[in-house]
């Protein structure tokens, strides 16, 4: 008989004294921080952090200092009951569903803060965005203490800026990336793919095809990088995206890119709404 038990816990204290009980026995920890509506792309970084850890916290809560005022904090889908059967589903070990009182009691004036690689990107048109992640992160990676944490590398500058702090603040953790999961039509799987209508969702598609076909042009050095650039921008915008930015950076430092040179490591990287939701994406080069 299957007496696998998934453990659900929303209170700190409670968290701490059963990490302290796997520490106890000598299990290794991973942590998959996430806001829930978990799809098959959350249910993949479930499935690394078992590959590397014997034990597997995953935590879900919708961070309210990662939305500024007028994004989709209040809409953001929290289908708990379903995320909870699909983490009984994958044999995750526990899940942590902290209260906003709990993650922000009253007064809570911290927050972390990482320069240069949040000016660019998504940074620019969503500027407080990724002090909310990284504190919410941080709170996260001190409760659990996991020896591992895995973000999807969809969320490619986010995953960066995790990777930054967590050296700056030399927090004992190795953090890992997992690969884009996409649908079988190309587009990444995201939990705002649920806003879209059935005519966008026919549409949505099109940014990553439009971000391969970009790539393989880019790959020809004799092409002007900024005019191929600025065509695919037109022809997203011809497909009915308002894009916010589609750019190739340094898939390290995110540093801007005019040239492309042999074995660079280069990245593009686009955000683009289409009707009210937004999308994001990103290739290697
Ligand atoms: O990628 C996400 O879902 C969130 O930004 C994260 C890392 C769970 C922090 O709230």
């Amino acid at each position: 008989m299957d007496d696998h038990r998934l453990t659900i816990v929303s209170n700190i204290q409670v968290l701490r004294e059963e990490i302290a009980e796997l520490r106890a026995q000598k299990k290794t920890v991973a942590l998959v921080p996430t806001m829930g509506a978990l799809h098959e792309g959350h249910l993949s970084l479930i499935d690394f952090a078992k590959e590397h850890a014997d034990k597997t916290v995953c935590s879900i809560y919708v961070n309210p200092t990662q939305f500024a005022p007028g994004e989709d904090l209040d809409a953001y889908p929290r289908p708990l009951v379903d995320d909870i059967r699909a983490l009984e589903g994958k044999l995750t070990d526990f899940v942590f569903t902290p209260t906003d009182d709990e993650m922000y009691p009253d007064g809570f004036s911290t927050k972390i803060s990482v320069s240069g690689l949040t000016s660019a990107l998504c940074g620019k048109s969503r500027p407080d965005h990724f002090d909310g992640v990284a504190t919410i992160v941080t709170k996260l990676l001190l409760m659990v203490q996991p020896d591992f944490a895995i973000f999807g590398e969809k969320d490619y500058q986010q995953l960066l800026v995790i990777r930054r702090f967590v050296r700056d603040l030399n927090i004992p953790v190795e953090i890992l990336g997992a690969p884009i999961i996409r649908g079988e039509d190309g587009l990444a799987l995201s939990s705002r793919n649920q806003y879209l209508s059935a005519k966008e969702r026919e549409v949505a598609p099109q940014l990553h095809q439009t971000l391969n076909q970009l790539s393989e042009k880019i790959k020809d050095i004799s092409k002007d990088l900024s005019e191929l650039l600025a065509s695919a921008n037109d022809e997203l915008t011809r497909l009915g995206f308002k894009v916010d930015y589609l750019e190739i950076r340094d898939a390290k430092s995110l540093a801007p890119i005019a040239e492309i040179f042999e074995d660079q490591a280069a990245r593009l990287f686009v955000a683009a709404k289409l009707g009210n939701t937004r999308l994001i994406d990103n290739v290697a080069v």
